[in-house]
């Protein structure tokens, strides 16, 4: 019977048939050490040379890495490993052979592993990356789901710059100009005034030249937008939804976890509520810290970040920036209005802003001065401007970067290892 490393539990001492690549193999005389991946996991083959045919002890001796072949076998458990199961193999049959894998178990440098992102991916370090990845998307799905929202997808190709024009991806539209989405955002608020409460996921673009661990071209966003949710209702959303994600990975991703050597520790801490800190607070505590490079009315940089997520073991909230380091949209603080009723949620270990989102403008004629202030070309934007002329109310949404939160909670330092194929600067291969 052909089944799947993933199902292998249900066939405990039955004879079954694997199709799997070899990942690698260490062999003595008298026992053969294959070491399989089929994609839905990976399991140990044990072959006995007194149990087999000389020849296929020979063929399994000979085998090179990533050779895909078909293994039969009886599936036993095996409490030594975490996976639990192993198949001691009777047969195996190759189906191709592969000569000079260029990914071998010593170790390579970045930029080689990078060049072969292609194969790279097929590491286990890479699955459980990939595998952890994808239960935050599911996680996501099923919170918003549960929760009233409707999914709606955003355009990609667009007219409209929500954070600014610096970093936009000009392409033609025909005989217009266009951009790539930096953001869905100003859609999203348009389609919470049709549905309620409403979340996009989707491809986001940023010509950003910011070479960092934790910056992308081209990176995935959350955006939940919600109509009637003041700035407080939204920061009770976030972080149920963040707490949310990060239990679900620590339930059905363990073995992940544990090939990557992350410490759930701290993972287990993050529980809704999380800590609060007023952006005026955070520039007191930055200069108690001995950070004198920062003053009021600057935006933090990664070390800053750092060292306000160090004081707490949650992820943080900062709260109520200065008006005018934020985008034109955000509503203003009505106790100081050279602040705006916004927030980022800062990762816990250094991994930085993980969400930004806000309260949003819907007085029409603060709307429009605003865009004026930042010299946004009105006609672009009176689809935009409907949102606060007919039938206006408060409203809140924000992003979370899905390579940002993938690298925090499996614990990875930088973020090419949390997207399939990594767009950097000045990578655009493979
Ligand atoms: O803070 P940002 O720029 O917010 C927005 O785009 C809002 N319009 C979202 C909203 O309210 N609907 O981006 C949101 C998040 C950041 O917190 C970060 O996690 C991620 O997107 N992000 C990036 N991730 C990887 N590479 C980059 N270059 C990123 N820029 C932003
Ligand atoms: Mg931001």
């Amino acid at each position: 019977m052909k089944v799947s490393i993933s199902e292998v539990n249900k066939y405990v001492g039955q004879e079954v048939t694997i199709g799997a690549w070899l990942d690698n193999k260490r062999s003595s005389g008298k026992i053969a050490f294959l070491q399989l991946r089929d994609g839905t996991g990976f399991i140990q083959g044990v072959m006995v040379k007194s149990e087999v045919d000389e020849s296929i002890f020979q063929k399994a001796k000979s085998l090179s890495q990533e050779t895909s072949l078909f293994v039969t076998g009886v599936i036993q458990e095996d409490s030594r490993s975490s996976f639990g199961y192993e198949l001691l193999v009777s047969d195996i049959e190759i189906i191709h052979e592969a000569s000079n894998y260029p990914i071998t178990p010593k170790n390579h440098g970045t930029e080689f592993l990078m060049d072969h992102r292609h194969l790279w991916l097929r590491s286990r370090r890479q699955h459980a990356v990939m595998k952890i990845r994808n239960e935050i998307i599911r996680a996501t799905y099923e919170f918003f789901n549960s929760h009233g929202f409707v999914k709606i997808d955003p355009p990609i190709l667009t007219g409209s710059a929500p954070e600014g024009t610096t970093e936009l991806f000009h392409t033609k539209y025909f005989d217009e100009d266009a951009f790539l989405s930096q953001s869905g955002q100003l859609y999203m608020e348009a389609a919470a005034m049709a549905l309620g409460k409403v979340f996009s996921f989707g491809p986001t673009f940023r010509a950003e030249k910011s070479k960092t661990r934790r910056h992308l071209i081209e990176f995935w966003m959350i955006e939940p937008e919600m109509a009637f949710y003041n700035f407080e209702d939204s920061l009770k959303v976030q972080e149920e939804y963040v707490a949310f994600i990060v239990q679900s990975v620590l339930k059905n991703c363990s073995l992940e976890l544990e090939r990557l050597g992350r410490d759930t520790t701290k993972l287990e801490k993050v529980v809704a509520p999380f800590p609060r800190i007023t952006y005026d607070d955070a520039i007191e505590f930055l200069h108690e810290q001995g950070f004198d490079d920062i003053q009021w009315g600057d935006d933090f940089g990664a070390p800053h970040e750092t060292a306000i997520a160090d004081h707490f073991d949650q992820p943080v909230f900062i709260t109520k920036y200065p008006t005018k380091i934020k985008p034109f949209y955000m509503q203003p603080d009505p106790a100081n209005d050279e602040l705006v009723l916004c927030a980022d949620m800062i990762a816990p270990e250094g991994y930085g802003e993980i969400i930004g989102g806000s309260e949003r403008i819907h007085d029409f004629e603060l709307m429009k001065k605003r865009m004026e202030e930042h010299q946004l070309p009105l006609e672009a934007y009176e689809w935009y401007l409907d949102i606060s002329r007919y039938g206006s109310v408060p409203h809140s949404g924000f992003g979370l970067g899905l390579e940002r939160t993938v690298a925090w909670i499996a614990g990875v330092e930088h973020v090419r290892e949390t997207i399939p194929f990594p767009r950097l600067l000045n990578r655009l291969y493979p």
